[in-house]
Protein backbone atom coordinates (compact mmCIF):
# COMPACT_ATOMS: atom_id res chain seq x y z
CA UNK A 1 0.00 0.00 0.00
CA UNK A 2 2.54 2.82 1.49
CA UNK A 3 4.93 1.29 -1.98
CA UNK A 4 2.26 2.34 -4.31
CA UNK A 5 1.85 5.45 -3.09
CA UNK A 6 5.46 5.99 -3.42
CA UNK A 7 5.28 4.97 -7.48
CA UNK A 8 2.45 7.04 -7.39
CA UNK A 9 3.81 10.28 -6.20
CA UNK A 10 7.26 9.95 -7.58
CA UNK A 11 6.20 9.50 -10.94
CA UNK A 12 3.70 13.10 -10.72
CA UNK A 13 6.65 14.65 -9.76
CA UNK A 14 9.16 13.02 -12.55
CA UNK A 15 6.36 13.44 -15.33
CA UNK A 16 7.07 16.85 -16.05
CA UNK A 17 11.05 15.93 -16.62
CA UNK A 18 10.03 13.23 -18.58
CA UNK A 19 7.69 15.34 -20.52
CA UNK A 20 10.33 18.33 -21.01
CA UNK A 21 13.87 15.49 -22.02
CA UNK A 22 10.62 14.49 -24.68
CA UNK A 23 10.30 17.85 -25.65
CA UNK A 24 13.68 18.62 -26.08
CA UNK A 25 14.43 15.62 -27.62
CA UNK A 26 11.79 16.42 -30.41
CA UNK A 27 13.28 19.53 -30.96
CA UNK A 28 16.65 18.45 -31.58
CA UNK A 29 15.09 15.94 -34.24
CA UNK A 30 13.55 18.54 -36.34
CA UNK A 31 16.05 20.68 -36.20
CA UNK A 32 18.56 18.06 -37.56
CA UNK A 33 15.75 17.44 -40.44
CA UNK A 34 13.19 15.58 -38.46
CA UNK A 35 12.77 11.83 -40.28
CA UNK A 36 13.43 12.96 -43.80
CA UNK A 37 16.72 12.31 -43.90
CA UNK A 38 16.56 8.50 -43.02
CA UNK A 39 13.85 8.33 -45.71
CA UNK A 40 16.52 7.03 -48.49
CA UNK A 41 14.79 6.63 -52.01
CA UNK A 42 15.46 3.61 -53.55
CA UNK A 43 14.64 2.67 -56.93
CA UNK A 44 12.99 5.39 -59.31
CA UNK A 45 12.77 5.51 -62.74
CA UNK A 46 13.18 9.00 -63.43
CA UNK A 47 15.88 9.67 -66.24
CA UNK A 48 18.90 11.77 -66.18
CA UNK A 49 20.53 13.31 -69.04
CA UNK A 50 23.14 12.11 -70.44
CA UNK A 51 24.34 13.74 -73.51
CA UNK A 52 27.73 14.82 -74.35
CA UNK A 53 27.34 18.64 -72.99
CA UNK A 54 25.72 16.89 -69.84
CA UNK A 55 29.07 14.60 -68.80
CA UNK A 56 31.31 17.33 -69.51
CA UNK A 57 29.80 19.52 -66.86
CA UNK A 58 29.58 16.45 -64.46
CA UNK A 59 32.98 15.65 -65.06
CA UNK A 60 33.77 19.29 -64.74
CA UNK A 61 31.70 19.22 -61.47
CA UNK A 62 33.15 16.21 -59.87
CA UNK A 63 36.46 17.88 -60.14
CA UNK A 64 35.28 20.72 -58.18
CA UNK A 65 34.03 19.10 -55.54
CA UNK A 66 37.08 16.93 -55.26
CA UNK A 67 35.69 13.58 -55.16
CA UNK A 68 38.35 11.15 -56.92
CA UNK A 69 40.56 12.54 -54.75
CA UNK A 70 38.84 11.65 -51.40
CA UNK A 71 37.14 8.10 -53.02
CA UNK A 72 40.87 6.75 -54.38
CA UNK A 73 44.13 5.58 -52.95
CA UNK A 74 47.13 5.74 -54.30
CA UNK A 75 47.52 4.51 -56.98
CA UNK A 76 44.37 2.56 -56.67
CA UNK A 77 41.09 2.50 -59.04
CA UNK A 78 39.50 6.03 -59.36
CA UNK A 79 36.34 6.15 -57.00
CA UNK A 80 36.73 2.92 -56.11
CA UNK A 81 37.36 4.16 -52.05
CA UNK A 82 39.71 2.73 -49.57
CA UNK A 83 41.17 6.30 -48.63
CA UNK A 84 41.89 6.08 -45.35
CA UNK A 85 40.50 8.81 -42.73
CA UNK A 86 42.13 9.74 -39.30
CA UNK A 87 39.33 11.11 -37.00
CA UNK A 88 39.87 11.74 -33.29
CA UNK A 89 38.14 8.80 -33.01
CA UNK A 90 39.83 6.43 -35.03
CA UNK A 91 40.24 5.26 -38.88
CA UNK A 92 37.35 5.82 -41.89
CA UNK A 93 37.40 4.56 -44.59
CA UNK A 94 36.09 6.12 -48.41
CA UNK A 95 33.55 3.78 -49.71
CA UNK A 96 33.82 2.38 -53.68
CA UNK A 97 31.31 4.90 -56.06
CA UNK A 98 32.34 3.28 -59.18
CA UNK A 99 29.30 2.01 -61.14
CA UNK A 100 29.58 -2.19 -59.69
CA UNK A 101 26.12 -2.75 -58.62
CA UNK A 102 27.55 -4.83 -55.74
CA UNK A 103 30.45 -2.80 -54.45
CA UNK A 104 30.07 0.82 -55.64
CA UNK A 105 26.76 2.95 -56.45
CA UNK A 106 25.82 1.22 -59.53
CA UNK A 107 21.92 0.35 -58.94
CA UNK A 108 21.89 3.25 -57.59
CA UNK A 109 18.88 5.86 -59.20
CA UNK A 110 19.68 9.53 -59.48
CA UNK A 111 17.23 10.31 -56.55
CA UNK A 112 19.41 8.31 -53.91
CA UNK A 113 22.14 9.59 -55.13
CA UNK A 114 21.29 13.30 -54.89
CA UNK A 115 19.53 12.19 -51.57
CA UNK A 116 22.47 10.62 -50.08
CA UNK A 117 24.76 14.17 -51.39
CA UNK A 118 22.04 15.89 -49.40
CA UNK A 119 21.35 14.70 -46.32
CA UNK A 120 24.52 12.03 -45.87
CA UNK A 121 22.42 9.05 -44.90
CA UNK A 122 22.93 6.17 -47.31
CA UNK A 123 21.61 2.50 -47.73
CA UNK A 124 24.40 1.72 -45.06
CA UNK A 125 23.16 4.12 -42.53
CA UNK A 126 23.98 7.55 -41.47
CA UNK A 127 27.51 8.84 -42.86
CA UNK A 128 30.60 9.99 -41.18
CA UNK A 129 30.46 14.45 -41.38
CA UNK A 130 34.20 13.82 -42.81
CA UNK A 131 31.79 13.34 -46.10
CA UNK A 132 31.05 17.16 -46.79
CA UNK A 133 27.37 16.54 -47.61
CA UNK A 134 26.65 19.94 -45.69
CA UNK A 135 28.51 21.19 -48.20
CA UNK A 136 27.09 19.90 -51.35
CA UNK A 137 23.40 19.80 -49.62
CA UNK A 138 23.86 23.27 -51.65
CA UNK A 139 24.61 22.07 -55.21
CA UNK A 140 21.25 22.52 -57.58
CA UNK A 141 19.01 19.25 -58.49
CA UNK A 142 20.45 19.70 -61.95
CA UNK A 143 24.07 19.57 -61.43
CA UNK A 144 23.88 16.60 -58.97
CA UNK A 145 22.44 15.40 -61.96
CA UNK A 146 25.07 15.84 -64.12
CA UNK A 147 27.68 14.56 -61.16
CA UNK A 148 25.62 11.49 -61.29
CA UNK A 149 25.30 11.28 -64.63
CA UNK A 150 29.12 10.90 -65.36
CA UNK A 151 30.45 9.19 -62.30
CA UNK A 152 28.04 5.89 -64.14
CA UNK A 153 30.41 6.35 -67.30
CA UNK A 154 33.54 5.16 -65.19
CA UNK A 155 34.66 1.67 -65.32
CA UNK A 156 33.44 -0.25 -62.26
CA UNK A 157 35.62 -2.03 -59.68
CA UNK A 158 34.62 -4.47 -57.33
CA UNK A 159 36.97 -2.99 -54.75
CA UNK A 160 36.00 -3.75 -51.09
CA UNK A 161 37.61 -0.86 -48.86
CA UNK A 162 38.45 -2.02 -45.34
CA UNK A 163 36.07 -1.87 -41.89
CA UNK A 164 36.60 1.36 -40.38
CA UNK A 165 38.78 0.87 -37.53
CA UNK A 166 36.30 3.30 -34.90
CA UNK A 167 36.31 3.10 -30.88
CA UNK A 168 33.09 2.80 -29.45
CA UNK A 169 30.48 4.36 -29.61
CA UNK A 170 31.49 6.34 -32.67
CA UNK A 171 31.70 2.90 -33.96
CA UNK A 172 27.83 3.11 -34.38
CA UNK A 173 25.98 4.71 -37.08
CA UNK A 174 22.89 5.09 -34.97
CA UNK A 175 24.75 6.89 -32.22
CA UNK A 176 25.26 9.39 -35.39
CA UNK A 177 21.90 10.21 -35.12
CA UNK A 178 22.70 11.91 -32.14
CA UNK A 179 25.50 13.67 -33.03
CA UNK A 180 23.03 15.13 -35.84
CA UNK A 181 20.36 16.15 -33.14
CA UNK A 182 22.99 18.04 -31.43
CA UNK A 183 25.66 19.46 -34.53
CA UNK A 184 23.30 19.20 -37.84
CA UNK A 185 21.60 22.59 -38.85
CA UNK A 186 20.73 21.96 -42.42
CA UNK A 187 20.60 24.59 -44.53
CA UNK A 188 17.20 26.46 -44.59
CA UNK A 189 18.22 28.42 -47.66
CA UNK A 190 19.64 25.14 -49.31
CA UNK A 191 20.96 25.21 -52.28
CA UNK A 192 22.05 28.12 -53.45
CA UNK A 193 21.09 30.10 -56.43
CA UNK A 194 24.00 28.76 -59.35
CA UNK A 195 24.38 32.32 -60.75
CA UNK A 196 25.60 33.57 -57.71
CA UNK A 197 28.72 31.79 -58.82
CA UNK A 198 31.56 32.38 -55.99
CA UNK A 199 29.67 31.51 -53.24
CA UNK A 200 27.76 28.76 -54.98
CA UNK A 201 31.36 26.99 -55.92
CA UNK A 202 32.91 28.01 -52.42
CA UNK A 203 30.32 26.87 -50.14
CA UNK A 204 29.24 24.18 -52.29
CA UNK A 205 30.55 21.68 -54.08
CA UNK A 206 34.25 23.28 -52.83
CA UNK A 207 33.34 22.48 -49.92
CA UNK A 208 36.20 25.19 -48.51
CA UNK A 209 34.57 25.73 -45.30
CA UNK A 210 35.89 21.86 -44.35
CA UNK A 211 39.16 22.82 -43.50
CA UNK A 212 39.12 26.56 -43.67
CA UNK A 213 36.64 26.79 -40.40
CA UNK A 214 36.80 27.10 -36.91
CA UNK A 215 35.58 23.78 -35.52
CA UNK A 216 32.96 23.82 -32.44
CA UNK A 217 33.18 20.35 -30.15
CA UNK A 218 32.86 16.79 -31.98
CA UNK A 219 34.49 17.62 -35.18
CA UNK A 220 31.10 19.78 -35.85
CA UNK A 221 30.85 22.93 -38.12
CA UNK A 222 29.55 25.67 -35.92
CA UNK A 223 28.10 28.52 -38.66
CA UNK A 224 30.09 31.39 -36.46
CA UNK A 225 33.63 29.22 -37.48
CA UNK A 226 32.51 29.90 -41.50
CA UNK A 227 35.87 30.45 -43.20
CA UNK A 228 37.54 31.40 -39.60
CA UNK A 229 40.46 29.37 -40.11
CA UNK A 230 41.36 26.49 -37.31
CA UNK A 231 44.08 23.75 -37.47
CA UNK A 232 42.40 20.87 -39.95
CA UNK A 233 41.13 17.94 -37.64
CA UNK A 234 43.62 14.75 -38.96
CA UNK A 235 45.82 16.55 -40.89
CA UNK A 236 47.71 18.83 -38.55
CA UNK A 237 47.72 22.06 -40.71
CA UNK A 238 46.35 25.13 -40.11
CA UNK A 239 44.09 26.46 -43.14
CA UNK A 240 43.90 30.40 -42.69
CA UNK A 241 40.52 32.61 -42.58
CA UNK A 242 39.46 33.09 -45.96
CA UNK A 243 37.52 36.47 -45.59
CA UNK A 244 38.52 39.97 -47.14
CA UNK A 245 41.18 41.09 -44.63
CA UNK A 246 43.27 37.25 -44.87
CA UNK A 247 43.01 37.97 -48.51
CA UNK A 248 43.38 41.40 -48.85
CA UNK A 249 47.13 41.35 -49.95
CA UNK A 250 46.17 39.58 -53.45
CA UNK A 251 44.10 41.59 -55.99
CA UNK A 252 40.94 39.52 -57.68
CA UNK A 253 42.85 38.54 -60.20
CA UNK A 254 46.16 37.54 -58.24
CA UNK A 255 43.46 35.11 -56.06
CA UNK A 256 42.31 33.60 -59.21
CA UNK A 257 45.29 32.98 -60.44
CA UNK A 258 46.74 31.28 -56.87
CA UNK A 259 43.35 29.20 -57.39
CA UNK A 260 44.44 27.71 -60.78
CA UNK A 261 47.73 27.80 -60.57
CA UNK A 262 48.47 26.51 -57.10
CA UNK A 263 50.99 29.71 -57.06
CA UNK A 264 51.37 33.49 -57.26
CA UNK A 265 52.87 36.53 -56.41
CA UNK A 266 51.74 36.08 -52.77
CA UNK A 267 52.64 32.28 -52.35
CA UNK A 268 52.21 29.10 -53.06
CA UNK A 269 49.63 26.27 -51.84
CA UNK A 270 51.66 23.48 -49.78
CA UNK A 271 50.47 20.68 -47.91
CA UNK A 272 46.54 19.63 -47.94
CA UNK A 273 45.93 23.28 -50.09
CA UNK A 274 48.54 21.62 -52.49
CA UNK A 275 46.42 18.36 -53.24
CA UNK A 276 43.62 20.40 -53.42
CA UNK A 277 44.68 22.72 -56.04
CA UNK A 278 46.19 19.73 -58.16
CA UNK A 279 43.57 17.26 -57.70
CA UNK A 280 41.05 19.96 -58.00
CA UNK A 281 41.43 23.69 -58.20
CA UNK A 282 43.69 23.52 -61.44
CA UNK A 283 40.65 22.65 -63.58
CA UNK A 284 38.80 26.16 -62.41
CA UNK A 285 37.81 27.76 -65.77
CA UNK A 286 39.29 31.21 -65.83
CA UNK A 287 35.79 32.96 -64.87
CA UNK A 288 34.79 30.33 -61.86
CA UNK A 289 38.61 31.21 -60.50
CA UNK A 290 37.38 34.85 -60.80
CA UNK A 291 34.19 34.33 -59.35
CA UNK A 292 35.61 32.43 -56.29
CA UNK A 293 37.96 35.36 -55.85
CA UNK A 294 35.49 38.15 -56.00
CA UNK A 295 33.67 36.30 -53.31
CA UNK A 296 36.02 35.26 -51.01
CA UNK A 297 37.54 39.00 -51.19
CA UNK A 298 34.03 40.12 -49.84
CA UNK A 299 33.33 37.93 -47.44
CA UNK A 300 33.10 39.58 -44.05
CA UNK A 301 35.36 38.53 -41.25
CA UNK A 302 33.93 36.19 -38.51
CA UNK A 303 34.09 37.04 -35.00
CA UNK A 304 35.49 33.96 -34.65
CA UNK A 305 38.66 34.25 -36.85
CA UNK A 306 41.73 35.20 -34.92
CA UNK A 307 42.75 39.08 -34.62
CA UNK A 308 44.32 39.87 -37.93
CA UNK A 309 48.25 40.80 -36.91
CA UNK A 310 48.87 44.65 -37.17
CA UNK A 311 52.59 46.35 -37.66
CA UNK A 312 55.26 44.02 -38.70
CA UNK A 313 57.70 43.63 -35.16
CA UNK A 314 61.45 45.09 -35.51
CA UNK A 315 64.13 43.59 -37.15
CA UNK A 316 65.59 41.93 -33.70
CA UNK A 317 69.07 40.68 -34.51
CA UNK A 318 70.14 37.78 -31.99
CA UNK A 319 71.11 34.13 -34.15
CA UNK A 320 67.53 33.91 -35.44
CA UNK A 321 68.57 36.67 -37.70
CA UNK A 322 71.97 35.04 -38.49
CA UNK A 323 69.96 31.64 -38.93
CA UNK A 324 67.44 33.19 -41.12
CA UNK A 325 70.52 35.24 -43.30
CA UNK A 326 72.45 31.81 -43.53
CA UNK A 327 69.54 29.37 -44.53
CA UNK A 328 66.69 31.17 -45.70
CA UNK A 329 67.27 34.29 -47.18
CA UNK A 330 68.89 33.07 -50.33
CA UNK A 331 65.68 32.39 -51.45
CA UNK A 332 63.18 34.48 -49.27
CA UNK A 333 65.24 37.18 -49.81
CA UNK A 334 66.78 39.66 -47.15
CA UNK A 335 63.62 41.30 -45.86
CA UNK A 336 61.18 38.57 -46.85
CA UNK A 337 60.13 39.86 -49.82
CA UNK A 338 60.44 36.40 -52.23
CA UNK A 339 61.94 35.97 -55.86
CA UNK A 340 59.09 37.06 -58.09
CA UNK A 341 58.45 33.33 -60.45
CA UNK A 342 60.14 31.19 -57.85
CA UNK A 343 60.20 31.81 -54.13
CA UNK A 344 57.45 32.83 -52.20
CA UNK A 345 57.56 35.46 -50.54
CA UNK A 346 57.50 35.36 -46.40
CA UNK A 347 56.39 38.39 -45.39
CA UNK A 348 53.09 38.37 -44.79
CA UNK A 349 53.11 34.27 -45.63
CA UNK A 350 50.23 32.11 -44.29
CA UNK A 351 52.51 30.55 -41.88
CA UNK A 352 54.12 33.47 -40.69
CA UNK A 353 50.77 35.12 -39.79
CA UNK A 354 48.79 32.04 -37.99
CA UNK A 355 47.98 32.16 -34.41
CA UNK A 356 49.78 28.29 -34.76
CA UNK A 357 53.02 28.12 -36.12
CA UNK A 358 52.19 24.40 -37.57
CA UNK A 359 52.58 25.17 -41.08
CA UNK A 360 55.94 26.95 -40.13
CA UNK A 361 57.74 24.33 -38.84
CA UNK A 362 56.39 21.36 -40.68
CA UNK A 363 57.65 23.41 -43.96
CA UNK A 364 61.24 23.75 -42.76
CA UNK A 365 61.16 20.69 -41.48
CA UNK A 366 60.14 18.74 -44.10
CA UNK A 367 60.67 21.23 -46.76
CA UNK A 368 57.87 21.29 -49.74
CA UNK A 369 57.05 21.91 -53.52
CA UNK A 370 54.67 23.96 -54.95
CA UNK A 371 52.14 22.24 -57.58
CA UNK A 372 53.11 21.70 -61.16
CA UNK A 373 50.44 23.73 -63.43
CA UNK A 374 50.09 25.56 -66.87
CA UNK A 375 50.78 28.70 -65.19
CA UNK A 376 53.30 27.31 -63.15
CA UNK A 377 55.49 24.87 -65.41
CA UNK A 378 58.56 24.33 -63.73
CA UNK A 379 57.94 24.66 -59.76
CA UNK A 380 60.92 25.53 -57.44
CA UNK A 381 61.15 23.42 -54.28
CA UNK A 382 62.18 24.05 -50.69
CA UNK A 383 64.29 21.56 -49.19
CA UNK A 384 64.26 19.67 -45.83
CA UNK A 385 65.82 20.85 -43.21
CA UNK A 386 65.08 18.18 -40.64
CA UNK A 387 68.42 17.07 -40.45
CA UNK A 388 70.20 20.33 -41.48
CA UNK A 389 68.89 22.39 -38.45
CA UNK A 390 68.83 21.55 -34.44
CA UNK A 391 64.89 21.84 -32.82
CA UNK A 392 66.63 25.08 -31.15
CA UNK A 393 67.83 26.53 -34.21
CA UNK A 394 64.61 26.24 -36.00
CA UNK A 395 62.35 28.03 -32.81
CA UNK A 396 64.98 30.31 -33.20
CA UNK A 397 64.94 30.70 -37.00
CA UNK A 398 61.00 30.54 -36.73
CA UNK A 399 60.60 33.02 -34.18
CA UNK A 400 62.58 35.69 -35.43
CA UNK A 401 61.15 35.19 -38.72
CA UNK A 402 57.65 35.17 -38.02
CA UNK A 403 58.01 38.25 -35.68
CA UNK A 404 59.45 39.99 -38.45
CA UNK A 405 57.43 39.32 -41.15
CA UNK A 406 54.05 38.21 -39.45
CA UNK A 407 53.63 40.05 -36.41
CA UNK A 408 53.60 37.18 -34.65
CA UNK A 409 54.92 37.68 -30.98
CA UNK A 410 55.89 34.05 -31.57
CA UNK A 411 57.35 31.66 -28.53
CA UNK A 412 58.26 28.85 -29.78
CA UNK A 413 60.33 26.38 -27.95
CA UNK A 414 63.09 23.30 -28.73
CA UNK A 415 60.36 20.94 -27.55
CA UNK A 416 57.51 22.01 -29.10
CA UNK A 417 59.71 21.39 -32.47
CA UNK A 418 60.65 18.67 -31.63
CA UNK A 419 56.87 16.98 -30.72
CA UNK A 420 55.65 17.85 -34.39
CA UNK A 421 59.18 15.85 -35.71
CA UNK A 422 57.76 12.21 -37.41
CA UNK A 423 54.28 13.90 -38.20
CA UNK A 424 52.71 11.99 -41.29
CA UNK A 425 54.16 14.05 -44.48
CA UNK A 426 51.53 13.92 -47.22
C1 LIG B 1 36.84 15.05 -47.92
C2 LIG B 1 36.68 13.77 -48.53
C3 LIG B 1 35.50 13.52 -49.44
C4 LIG B 1 35.12 14.22 -50.55
C5 LIG B 1 35.74 15.50 -51.09
C6 LIG B 1 34.02 13.50 -51.14
N1 LIG B 1 33.72 12.40 -50.39
FE1 LIG B 1 32.23 11.08 -50.75
N2 LIG B 1 32.58 10.22 -48.93
C7 LIG B 1 33.70 10.42 -48.17
C8 LIG B 1 33.70 9.50 -47.06
C9 LIG B 1 34.77 9.38 -45.99
C10 LIG B 1 32.50 8.75 -47.17
C11 LIG B 1 32.02 7.64 -46.23
C12 LIG B 1 31.38 8.18 -44.99
C13 LIG B 1 30.89 7.08 -44.09
O1 LIG B 1 31.29 5.92 -44.24
O2 LIG B 1 30.07 7.36 -43.22
C14 LIG B 1 31.83 9.23 -48.37
C15 LIG B 1 30.61 8.74 -48.84
C16 LIG B 1 30.09 9.02 -50.09
C17 LIG B 1 28.91 8.40 -50.65
C18 LIG B 1 28.06 7.33 -49.97
C19 LIG B 1 28.45 5.98 -50.51
C20 LIG B 1 27.85 4.81 -49.80
O3 LIG B 1 28.09 3.69 -50.25
O4 LIG B 1 27.18 4.98 -48.77
C21 LIG B 1 28.73 8.92 -51.91
C22 LIG B 1 27.64 8.58 -52.90
C23 LIG B 1 29.80 9.89 -52.11
N3 LIG B 1 30.60 9.92 -51.00
C24 LIG B 1 29.96 10.60 -53.27
C25 LIG B 1 30.85 11.66 -53.39
C26 LIG B 1 30.89 12.56 -54.52
C27 LIG B 1 30.04 12.44 -55.77
C28 LIG B 1 31.85 13.50 -54.25
C29 LIG B 1 32.28 14.69 -55.08
C30 LIG B 1 31.25 15.64 -55.47
C31 LIG B 1 32.42 13.17 -52.94
N4 LIG B 1 31.79 12.04 -52.46
C32 LIG B 1 33.40 13.89 -52.31
C33 LIG B 1 34.66 11.37 -48.38
C34 LIG B 1 34.61 12.37 -49.36
C1 LIG C 1 41.94 19.78 -47.34
C2 LIG C 1 41.92 21.06 -46.71
C3 LIG C 1 41.64 22.29 -47.56
C4 LIG C 1 40.60 22.50 -48.42
C5 LIG C 1 39.45 21.56 -48.77
C6 LIG C 1 40.78 23.83 -48.94
N1 LIG C 1 41.90 24.41 -48.40
FE1 LIG C 1 42.65 26.26 -48.86
N2 LIG C 1 44.22 25.95 -47.59
C7 LIG C 1 44.40 24.84 -46.80
C8 LIG C 1 45.62 25.01 -46.03
C9 LIG C 1 46.18 24.00 -45.05
C10 LIG C 1 46.15 26.26 -46.37
C11 LIG C 1 47.46 26.87 -45.81
C12 LIG C 1 48.63 26.42 -46.63
C13 LIG C 1 48.83 27.21 -47.88
O1 LIG C 1 48.80 28.47 -47.81
O2 LIG C 1 48.99 26.59 -48.95
C14 LIG C 1 45.27 26.83 -47.37
C15 LIG C 1 45.46 28.07 -48.00
C16 LIG C 1 44.54 28.67 -48.86
C17 LIG C 1 44.71 29.99 -49.43
C18 LIG C 1 45.88 30.94 -49.21
C19 LIG C 1 45.49 32.08 -48.32
C20 LIG C 1 46.55 33.15 -48.22
O3 LIG C 1 46.38 34.04 -47.37
O4 LIG C 1 47.53 33.12 -48.96
C21 LIG C 1 43.60 30.21 -50.21
C22 LIG C 1 43.29 31.47 -51.01
C23 LIG C 1 42.76 29.04 -50.12
N3 LIG C 1 43.36 28.11 -49.29
C24 LIG C 1 41.55 28.91 -50.76
C25 LIG C 1 40.76 27.75 -50.74
C26 LIG C 1 39.52 27.60 -51.47
C27 LIG C 1 38.88 28.68 -52.34
C28 LIG C 1 39.06 26.35 -51.21
C29 LIG C 1 37.82 25.67 -51.74
C30 LIG C 1 37.63 25.66 -53.16
C31 LIG C 1 40.03 25.71 -50.32
N4 LIG C 1 41.04 26.60 -50.05
C32 LIG C 1 39.90 24.42 -49.84
C33 LIG C 1 43.59 23.72 -46.76
C34 LIG C 1 42.46 23.50 -47.55
C1 LIG D 1 66.02 26.70 -52.09
C2 LIG D 1 65.10 27.73 -51.76
C3 LIG D 1 64.52 27.80 -50.35
C4 LIG D 1 65.19 27.86 -49.14
C5 LIG D 1 66.69 27.81 -48.90
C6 LIG D 1 64.18 28.01 -48.13
N1 LIG D 1 62.93 28.01 -48.69
FE1 LIG D 1 61.17 28.23 -47.73
N2 LIG D 1 60.15 27.93 -49.46
C7 LIG D 1 60.74 27.73 -50.71
C8 LIG D 1 59.69 27.38 -51.66
C9 LIG D 1 59.89 27.05 -53.15
C10 LIG D 1 58.47 27.38 -50.95
C11 LIG D 1 57.08 26.99 -51.49
C12 LIG D 1 56.97 25.50 -51.31
C13 LIG D 1 55.62 24.91 -51.63
O1 LIG D 1 54.76 25.57 -52.18
O2 LIG D 1 55.44 23.71 -51.30
C14 LIG D 1 58.79 27.76 -49.58
C15 LIG D 1 57.86 27.92 -48.56
C16 LIG D 1 58.14 28.32 -47.27
C17 LIG D 1 57.17 28.58 -46.24
C18 LIG D 1 55.66 28.60 -46.41
C19 LIG D 1 55.24 30.03 -46.72
C20 LIG D 1 53.76 30.29 -46.71
O3 LIG D 1 53.24 30.74 -47.75
O4 LIG D 1 53.10 30.06 -45.69
C21 LIG D 1 57.87 28.89 -45.10
C22 LIG D 1 57.30 29.23 -43.74
C23 LIG D 1 59.27 28.81 -45.43
N3 LIG D 1 59.41 28.47 -46.75
C24 LIG D 1 60.29 29.08 -44.52
C25 LIG D 1 61.63 28.92 -44.79
C26 LIG D 1 62.66 29.07 -43.79
C27 LIG D 1 62.43 29.50 -42.36
C28 LIG D 1 63.83 28.79 -44.43
C29 LIG D 1 65.21 28.76 -43.82
C30 LIG D 1 65.37 27.87 -42.68
C31 LIG D 1 63.53 28.47 -45.82
N4 LIG D 1 62.18 28.55 -45.99
C32 LIG D 1 64.46 28.15 -46.77
C33 LIG D 1 62.07 27.81 -50.99
C34 LIG D 1 63.10 27.87 -50.06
Amino acid sequence: MKLRRVFIVSSMVLLPFVLALVAVLGVLFARQGGFEPYRVPHGGSRVVASDAATLARGEYLARIGDCQACHTTRGGMPFAGGRAFATGFGTLYSPNITPDAQHGIGDWSADEFAHVMRHGVARRGVLYPVFPYAHFSRVSDADLDAIYAWLRTQPASANEPPPNRLEAPADSRRMLVFWRMWYERPNADAPIAPADRGRYLVDGLGHCAMCHSTRGERGSLPPEGHLAGGVIPGLGWYAPPLDRLQLERYSDQELADYLRYGSAVHGSAYGPMAEVAYASLRALTAEDALAIARHLKQVEPSPLRPPPVAAHGDAVGGKGADLYADACADCHGKDGEGKPGAYPPLRDAVAMTAPDPINAVRMVLYGGMAITSTGNPRPHSMPPFAQKLEPADIAEVLNYARRRFGGRDSRLTAEEVRSMYGLVVD
